[in-house]
């Protein structure tokens, strides 16, 4: 898949996987058998992509191992899984994409689990950027994104909660999907781009 810059560059992703009809896969990323098979099926590719998290929110005191288990298990040990089996099929000049989060750099109570998820998922791109070398390796951390992730909260929750991060954030607003997909697409294509987590978050932990 051949990725230029221009403008709209999540439409130009939605573009480009509708034009080339990329078939969509299923994969357990807490799986390792799983993830063996979806990189045998796929064979080559250019670069992958690992959006997958299961957060463990919550204080201390209410943290569950299991939820804290699976929030690594799907940043931190799936990925890592993922480098493992993908690597071998990651095409010239490709590279891996990781998640990390806000909450690595931002330190706010209610947010430990997803915090040190978060800071692991920074390691780790810094230790398979070396290690899988010239494959390159890098992070987006997103602030806080209007996605079905903060569905929890309920409708009114998340608006009350979305308008407390815009007016104490210095962008002013909460982020959109569209500026996340910039960010990967970004991570993809500078080939001189790796071991970074680049930080899309409207400079939330500056404040
Ligand atoms: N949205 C934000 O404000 C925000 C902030 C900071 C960081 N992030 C990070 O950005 C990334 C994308 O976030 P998002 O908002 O798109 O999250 P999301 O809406 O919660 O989506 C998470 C995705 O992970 C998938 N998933 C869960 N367990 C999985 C497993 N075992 N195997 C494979 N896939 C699995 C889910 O699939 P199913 O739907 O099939 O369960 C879902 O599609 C995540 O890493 C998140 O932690 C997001």
């Amino acid at each position: 898949m051949q990725l230029s810059s221009a403008p709209g560059v999540a439409s130009q992703l939605r573009r480009l996987v509708f034009e080339t009809h990329a078939p969509i896969q299923f994969v357990d990323i807490t799986d390792d058998a799983s993830i063996a098979a979806l990189a045998d099926r796929v064979g080559p590719v250019d670069h992958v992509v690992s959006t997958a998290s299961a957060r463990a929110r919550g204080m201390l005191a209410d943290l569950q191992r299991e939820n804290l288990r699976l929030s690594f298990d799907t940043k931190v040990i799936g990925p890592t899984m993922l480098a493992k089996y993908f690597a071998p099929h990651i095409n010239p000049g490709g590279s891996l994409v990781l998640f990390s989060g806000v909450h690595a750099f931002k330190l706010n109570v209610g947010y430990l689990g997803v915090g040190i998820t978060n800071g692991a998922v920074d390691f780790l791109t810094r230790w398979l950027a070396v290690e899988l070398a010239p494959i390159r390796v890098n992070a987006i951390s997103p602030g806080v994104i209007d996605t079905g992730a903060w569905d929890a909260l309920g409708d009114d929750g998340k608006r009350d909660y979305f308008k407390h991060i815009a007016a104490g954030n210095p962008a002013g607003r909460i982020g959109t999907p569209d500026d996340i997909a910039g960010a990967v697409l970004f991570a993809m294509t500078n080939t001189f781009l790796t071991g970074m987590t680049v930080k899309i978050d409207g400079g939330e932990p500056l404040t």
